[in-house]
């Protein structure tokens, strides 16, 4: 048996395809947000040597977006990138969200997805990674006031012009996703996807196979807390989104932490941490599902990486499912204005 807790993978991260005309990319990626927003402050040495570490191991593909930290995430990637040995630098792929607009203060005050906005949004970008081109470029949101063709549009410019290498996608709906892939090949759309989040199976799911369109999927442990680490007594800054996430709030979150317990309990079985079985979940939800991790140290990465020692049968996933029901997580995944700007969720 596997001894449960922080065993790292035994082999290099397999790779996949990003959807039928995107890239190859590792099975797992790791979502570098938390290393400069919304979960509380982060070490960052600790947070390049994660970035390394999952480069070494096999992960190629690194997530980011503009506003993560204001920049601060993006300069970070740059410093990682440009201290990795020559070899791991190369491999390494970056997959970058912009548009959302902030204030001096942090608050995010809406989207721009204009096209002079979106070439002037990869010009920082670039500059800030160190890097002539970015391997995946997509808006966070739909601009509700830019046609997504137009915004697409733009993008298939950087392309053609060799700034960016493919066109992705970000929370958005079934609509959308036909609309923007009739403007220009889509390599995937990033949204998020968890045993307590599965509202992309009904329409949206369905939609990218049919389009050969890929998914890099996010919140796959819920930020947190499906990962077997929440505890219900954690203090959390006013700067921490899960302060204002109604899964953690109150009820909820003593709702969501018995599923949680369910969990364990088939995990335990399966000699896995309860992170690596709800990695592993997704995983077996289909090679077009590309879970990015959000780890930022290494003991969280290597637990992560784990994942893909776990095999799930047909038993296993029912008991999975038996565990935590679809449907059955208490509280949105998003707080209600945060919701509003999810096309995905109309
Ligand atoms: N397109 C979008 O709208 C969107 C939205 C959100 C995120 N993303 C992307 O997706 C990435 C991952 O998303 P997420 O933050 O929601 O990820 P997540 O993996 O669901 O949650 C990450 C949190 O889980 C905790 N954790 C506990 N055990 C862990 C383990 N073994 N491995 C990793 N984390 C563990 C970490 O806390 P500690 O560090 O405190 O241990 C971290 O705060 C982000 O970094 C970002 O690149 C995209």
């Amino acid at each position: 048996m596997r001894t449960p807790q922080h065993s790292p993978a035994t082999a290099v991260v397999p790779s996949t395809s990003l959807g039928s005309s995107g890239p190859a990319v590792s099975a797992l990626g790791l979502g570098c947000m938390g290393m400069s927003a919304l979960y509380g402050a982060a070490d960052r040495t600790e947070s390049i040597a994660t970035i390394h570490a999952a480069l070494d191991a096999g992960v190629t593909l690194l997530d980011t977006g503009d506003f993560y930290g204001m920049g601060h995430n993006e300069t970070l990637i740059g410093e990682a990138l440009r201290t990795a040995p020559p070899a791991a630098r190369e491999r390494a792929m970056t997959s970058v969200k912009f548009g959302a607009l902030r204030t001096v203060e942090g608050a995010f005050s809406g989207y721009d997805g204009r096209p002079a906005a979106v070439k002037n949004f990869v010009a920082y970008s670039l500059q800030r990674l160190g890097l002539d081109h970015i391997d995946v470029y997509r808006i966070a949101r739909l601009d509700p006031a830019v046609p997504i063709e137009e915004t697409v549009g733009a993008i298939a410019e950087l392309v053609e012009a060799g700034h960016v290498r493919h066109i992705g996608l970000s929370e958005v709906g079934a609509r959308t996703i036909r609309r923007a892939a009739a403007t220009a090949p889509i390599a995937d759309l990033q949204i998020e996807y968890s045993l307590i989040s599965r509202g992309i199976e009904a329409e949206i799911l369905p939609t990218l196979r049919e389009l050969g369109i890929g998914v890099t999927a996010y919140g796959v442990l819920s930020r947190g807390l499906i990962s077997g680490h929440w505890t219900n007594d954690r203090v959390l800054g006013a700067d921490d989104f899960r302060s204002v996430s109604p899964r953690f709030a109150g009820e909820n979150l003593q709702h969501n932490l018995r599923l949680v317990d369910a969990l364990r309990t088939v995990a335990d079985a399966k000699g896995a941490t309860v992170a690596q079985t709800a990695i592993a979940w997704v995983l077996a939800q289909g090679k077009d599902i590309v879970p990015l991790i959000g780890a930022r140290t290494r003991e969280r990465l290597a637990e992560s990486l784990g994942a893909l020692d776990v095999t799930l049968d047909a038993d296993d996933l029912a008991a999975i499912e038996h565990a935590v029901p679809v449907g059955s997580a208490a509280g949105e995944r998003y707080p209600a204005r945060q919701m509003a700007h999810l096309d995905s969720e109309i």
